[in-house]
């Protein structure tokens, strides 16, 4: 066991801890105490768990569970690959991304590529590795809205929306008229892909596809989204949004990675902030076909990824003990948080991610900031100024603890 102390968050004096509004996380911890909880983590003197590192990046007395992070923390695995690393930065290191990328590709199966030229040549994978995925989407923004000139984009409403706000930034800054088609979901909140592909224009450009989506959780059979890329002209692009795909349950769901490979006008996207648990780091990928991945590599900045969160990233990505964790314990908690809705007959939209969307009976906005003056985050990211989702807020499965204190405020505000 570790001298490292840490904060017990499964009991009922956490609990009793939270309920008082007086979180002690190890945000609290004095400055002296970090340096020597750093130091022992350097010296590899101390094993590190993950109920240790839990907590850690808590905000005291916020209850934050509106932003889809990982409660849990990092892995530890990757903790100890950032503090192994700390002392190296003063060089460049350039091979490291090169190394995150071939440890992705690994991990999805792809084909080893010839050995690299040289140590600063990328790895070959037909993988891009990023400062993470928003920056990808922003790139995509540029790519197929903003430097094609007259294109349209199409995105699903309610969806994430990631790459409608970039290009509605871009069009604002630089006076661009680019068309974003928002197509309307089914009414489980679904994608209509139908609709979507009845959307297509001659002049459309991209598709983003947000699977599960966010906010509503929603998944996809790839069999549904096979026959869509292959009814969508070869020429217009299709980003699958995978960030929340590592929390599906479905047994044998095949996510999009093998489509990419077999399309050359379909991307796939992942991050290291949610799962993985270091969104801190910012880390994000795409895979898809080499030339194109190539090319996104050049208008990029993959020398821009710190050492640090290369290796961090490729520990935490090969720690799949961890990944299990999460995704039990977040399923478990969506379960728990789904029967206490039940119990408040509130309705809400069954999930395949990290995060429920409930219909709360009452204006969401207003909610949200109720909820907001307790101290607990929840989110109506995408949701504003939509009809249809005027009653819904999004809660992020945090942990139990953080959930039920959430709950129980929830509790209180629609009794007043
Ligand atoms: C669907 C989706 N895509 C992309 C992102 C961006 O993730 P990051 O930039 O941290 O990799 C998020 C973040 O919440 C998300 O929900």
């Amino acid at each position: 066991m570790s001298s490292i102390k840490h904060r017990q968050t499964t009991g009922s004096v956490s609990r009793r801890r939270f309920l008082s509004g007086a979180i002690a996380g190890a945000g609290t911890l004095a400055l002296s105490d970090r340096l020597a909880m750093a130091q022992s983590i350097v010296s590899a003197s101390a094993p590190i768990t993950v109920d240790e590192i839990q907590g850690w990046g808590e905000v005291p007395g916020v209850v934050d569970i509106g932003d889809n992070e990982n409660p849990y923390g990092p892995s530890p695995r990757a903790v100890r690959a950032v503090a192994k690393s700390l002392l190296d930065v003063n060089r460049y290191d350039f091979g490291s991304s090169r190394k995150l990328e071939s440890a992705i590709g690994e991990f999805h199966g792809f084909p080893a590529p010839p050995p690299a030229a040289n140590r600063f040549a990328p790895s070959g994978y037909p993988v891009y590795v990023e400062g993470g995925s928003s920056f990808i989407l922003k790139q995509l923004a540029v790519r197929y809205g903003v430097a094609d000139g007259n294109g349209e984009v199409i995105e699903a409403y309610p969806a994430y929306g990631g790459v409608t706000r970039f290009i509605n930034g871009y069009s604002r800054l630089f006076g661009t008229e680019i068309t974003v088609r928002r197509v309307p979901t089914t009414a489980d909140f679904t994608h209509d892909l139908d609709a979507m592909l009845a959307a297509v224009t001659p002049k459309t450009s991209l598709i983003v596809i947000t699977n599960p989506n966010n906010p509503s959780g929603t998944l996809l059979p790839q069999a549904d989204i096979a026959r869509f890329v292959a009814a969508v002209p070869g020429n217009v692009m299709i980003l699958i949004d995978e960030a929340y795909i590592h929390f599906v349950r479905e047994p044998g769901y095949e996510d999009s990675v093998a489509l990419s490979q077999r399309h050359k006008n379909v991307l796939v996207s992942r991050t290291f902030s949610k799962i993985y648990g270091i969104a801190g780091l910012r880390v994000g990928y795409v895979v898809g076909d080499l030339d194109l991945i190539n090319e996104l590599k050049f208008f990029g900045n993959s020398s821009g990824i710190g050492t640090i969160n290369c290796y961090a990233a490729i520990a935490a990505l090969e720690d799949r003990a961890f990944v299990r964790h999460v995704k039990r314990m977040t399923n478990d908690v969506k379960d728990y948080f789904y029967g206490e809705m039940d119990k408040l007959g509130l309705s809400y939209i069954p999930s395949h991610s990290s995060f429920v969307l409930i219909n709360a009976g009452q204006s969401g906005a207003e909610l949200h900031q109720r909820m907001a003056a307790r101290n607990i985050k929840l989110s109506r990211l995408g949701m504003d100024g939509n009809p249809l989702l005027d009653n819904y807020i999004r809660f992020t499965m945090g942990t139990h603890d953080e959930v039920q204190v959430a709950i129980s405020a929830l509790k209180e505000e629609l009794a007043a």
